[in-house]
Parts: structure tokens; C-alpha cells; sequence
């Protein structure tokens, strides 16, 4: 029997060709192309990305539709419940991209903390004289605390790597229970925002982009933070108020941001191209060879698994 995968991308590896292969048959088409459009009303397999968002208009054309894949661990571009509620089966790719994206954001942070774009400037200008003593001066992590926020895989992850620094992570959930987190090199505080924030000379968002933290991180939040503290964010757009953030980066109140999301994003907003201490990505959390090959490959056994076999 002919079962219908529809995906937008071959992503990386051999894990999708292998599931159309077991599976025939598998139609490759841009997001909301023609062919794509055409091929939704047979599919029984939907494979998408972070960055082509579902409505529920999407599943009326897809009347056989039975799992949507997603190549990312987050959701939030899909009608969740809509897919509950019609019996569909979501395949995300969570774990497999847990130390890559804490991985990418250690390396804002240290680009951020250790100025490497200054120092970077100044090597290649030709009017480098020289060490000397106060020099492109950085910020030190050893000793200083670590706000994160989620207390998922992902922030843990970035939770042992600071604490490898010799940082003192602490953490804010959206549950607020108050009990201790375990990250795995250590326990750890879990505390209101409110009494995290004032704390932090970092502050890395590791949590979901839903209802409760949209829009959470707004300017009188911010305010809590002390002066010079750092943001990194790698977990979604939205949750951070951008403007404010850009104007307290040019008040002089922070010392430093690294986002790879953004509201809105492949678009990013003009002002922070002209916002100093910056250090911009364009999303590349999980990106890494190995990292997409196992998420590919985790999306298309989620995918065998609910079509009704498993994939040789
Ligand atoms: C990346 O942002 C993901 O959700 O996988």
C-alpha cells in the first residue's frame, strides 16, 4: 500500500530517503509551493521545518494527514491542538540537539564576555602596537551567577557548562515550584523571575516560546537585571522585548547580547544592526553535521513508528 510523505526539505542525511524507500512514496516540494499544495490532500506523512508554520486551514487540505514531523525540537509554528484533537500524531526531534544549541550559546556568551569581535578588529586593523595592559578588557564568569530560564534538557546543558566556568547557575521555570534542580554536575536554585533577575550577570532563555512566556521579558523585567549583565538567547523570538533590549544596549545598562532567534525572524529587526555589544546569528542552534543527521533520523523513526512499522 502507497503511503504519501510530504516534506518540504531532504534534510540532512540519508534518514528521509530511507523512510520513502520503506514507505513509498515521498514527495519533496518547497513549503506552500504548488506541487506542495497539491500533495496535501493525500499525505499521510507531513515533514516541515521551524520556520513553516501550520494552520489549522493547513489540516482541512490534509484529510489523511495522521503525523507532522517537525525538524526542531520547538512546536510552536504548529496547531497543536488542532492536531490533538483530529488524532494527529506531532514527531519533534527533543535530546538530540541538547549540547549543540547549550554549545552555541557558551559561544556567545565567551564571544560576548572576552569581546573576540573587538579583539578580532583590532588584530586585523594593521595598527595593533602591541600588548598592553588594559587592552580590549573583558568580563570574568568565574564566581558571578547564571540565570537561566527553562529547566529542560537544553538549560541544564548550559547549566554544566557554565558551572564549568566556575559560574553558580540558578534557574526559573515556568511550574515555580520552588524545589532544587538537578543539572546533572550539580543542584541547583530554582527561583521566582523576579528574585532571578536581580541576581544575574547572565541570563540565558532555554524555554519554549507558549502562551505564558510570550512577552515576558519586557522593559520593567529587564530593569531588574544588574548593570552590565548579558543575554543570550537561543530558544525563540518573542519572548524578549527587542526594543527594549536594544535601548537599554545603548543606554549603557547591558553588557551584551547574543540572540540566534528572533521575533519575526528570517527578519531582523534594523536596530539591532546598529546596537553595540551584540554578538547575531541566524539560528543555528543545532546546527552542526552530526546534530541534524540525528534529528533527521529521530523525525523519520517517530515517523515509521506512527505510520505503522519501523524503519529497517
Ligand atoms: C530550534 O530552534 C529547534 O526548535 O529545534
Amino acid at each position: 500500500m502507497t503511503i504519501r510523505i510530504l516534506s518540504t526539505s531532504p534534510l540532512v542525511g540519508p534518514a528521509l530517503q530511507n523512510l520513502g524507500a520503506r514507505f513509498p512514496e515521498l514527495t519533496i516540494a518547497p513549503f506552500r509551493s504548488i506541487a506542495w499544495k497539491m500533495s496535501l490532500a493525500n499525505a499521510e506523512a507531513l515533514v516541515g521545518l521551524l520556520s513553516e508554520p501550520l494552520s489549522e486551514t493547513d489540516l482541512d487540505l490534509a484529510p489523511k494527514l495522521r503525523v507532522i514531523g517537525t525538524y526542531s525540537v520547538g512546536v510552536n509554528h504548529l496547531p497543536v491542538e488542532a492536531c490533538e484533537k483530529r488524532g494527529i500524531t506531532i514527531v519533534n526531534t527533543p535530546g538530540v540537539l541538547t549540547d549543540a544549541t547549550a554549545d552555541l550559546a557558551l559561544s556567545m556568551l565567551l564571544a560576548l564576555t572576552r569581546r573576540l569581535k573587538d579583539g578580532e578588529a583590532l588584530a586585523r586593523s594593521g595598527h595593533w602596537k602591541g600588548w598592553a595592559p588594559d587592552q580590549v578588557l573583558g568580563t570574568g564568569l568565574a564566581r558571578k551567577v547564571c540565570g537561566i530560564m527553562g529547566t529542560g534538557p537544553i538549560g541544564k546543558a548550559f547549566a554544566r557548562r557554565v558551572f564549568a566556568l566556575g559560574m553558580r547557575p540558578v534557574f526559573w521555570d515556568r511550574e515555580n515550584k520552588g524545589t532544587p534542580v538537578d543539572f546533572g554536575a550539580g543542584i541547583a536554585r530554582r527561583m521566582p523571575l523576579a528574585d532571578l533577575l536581580p541576581i544575574s550577570t547572565v541570563l540565558s532563555l532555554h524555554c519554549p516560546l507558549t502562551a505564558e512566556t510570550r512577552g515576558l521579558l519586557t522593559r520593567p523585567m529587564l530593569d531588574l537585571l544588574p548593570k552590565g549583565a548579558f543575554i543570550i538567547n537561543t530558544a525563540r523570538g518573542g519572548i524578549l522585548d527587542e526594543e527594549a533590549v536594544v535601548h537599554m544596549l545603548h543606554q549603557g545598562l547591558l553588557g551584551g547580547v547574543g540572540l540566534d532567534v528572533y521575533e519575526g525572524e528570517p527578519n531582523i529587526n534594523q536596530a539591532w544592526f546598529r546596537a553595540p555589544r551584540t554578538v547575531l546569528l541566524p539560528h543555528l542552534g543545532s546546527a552542526t553535521q552530526e546534530t541534524r543527521e540525528a534529528m533527521a533520523e529521530l523525525l523519520c523513526d517517530g515517523i515509521a513508528a506512527t505510520l505503522g512499522g519501523k524503519l529497517g
